[in-house]
């Protein structure tokens, strides 16, 4: 199957993924290791999910959290040879969010980390990720909190077209000399959804700097937990 992305994904040019490797492999002691490799773990574990679909794995930082089945599906050539050379154990897949390469009703769950806000249709993307999942099966959607968008936007410096981003971002540990990047807001999120037939279980805001904060802000981040109907 060849893939169709609808909108322009930086993270298929080498370059753009080169500097996406050096920057997420070097960071240490983020909300990643404090608070998004341990949510997806728990997901996994409380739902009892046997296969689970990793949509946009990148470089497959997320799949040993997975301990039973694990697919990843990712879009650009670069990652996906990133992720067999540090997961070799591990099933990483060509696709996109538009078109999984996957059986109808083959997976029991579905998670997503950073991803939602490059993805421009989401009703496209929620119906596809339907038409792979069994009845009842899970998803969990970690995403740019939309009340933080404005410090989201800080990080960039290009051009902004209504919802779209497009120029040079700032990472924790590092650069990306383009991204490309869609400011969805929480209800865009949430009715597309369940225009999709999802089911809204709970959504958590969190990622909040430093431990040492005092003022704990609203989160950088938000995690959506929902359930095919
Ligand atoms: C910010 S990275 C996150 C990668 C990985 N999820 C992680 O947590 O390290 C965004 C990823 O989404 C992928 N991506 C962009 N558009 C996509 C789409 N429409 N469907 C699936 N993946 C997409 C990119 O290729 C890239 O690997």
């Amino acid at each position: 199957m060849t893939t169709q992305l609808r909108e322009d994904n930086p993270f298929e040019d080498s370059k753009m993924a080169q500097e996406w490797i050096d920057a997420i492999e070097t960071e240490r002691g983020g909300a990643r290791e404090k608070e998004v490799y341990p949510m997806i773990n728990s997901w996994v574990k409380e739902n009892h999910l046997q296969t689970v679909l990793e949509v946009g794995a990148g470089q497959g930082v997320c799949s040993p959290y997975v301990e039973t089945e694990y697919i990843g599906v990712e879009p650009s050539q670069a990652l996906i040879d990133r992720a067999f050379e540090l997961y070799p154990q591990k099933k990483f897949i060509k696709g996109s969010s538009y078109e999984l390469p996957l059986e109808k009703g083959s997976v029991d769950g579905a998670f997503s980390v950073g991803v939602w806000f490059h993805i421009e249709n989401l009703d496209d993307a929620h119906k596809e990720l339907s038409r792979v999942l069994k009845p009842e099966g899970k998803v969990f959607i970690i995403t740019s909190n939309p009340e933080t968008h404005d410090e989201w936007e800080s990080l960039f410096t290009g051009t902004k077209e209504g919802k779209k981003l497009d120029g040079a971002v700032k990472l924790p540990t590092g650069k990306m000399t383009r991204n490309v990047f869609f400011l969805h807001t929480k209800e865009d999120i949430i009715s597309s959804l369940e225009k999709a037939g999802f089911e809204i279980i709970s959504t958590k805001n969190f990622g909040y700097g430093s431990e040492n904060v005092e003022d704990r802000g609203l989160g950088f981040w938000i995690a959506i937990e929902a359930r095919k109907r």
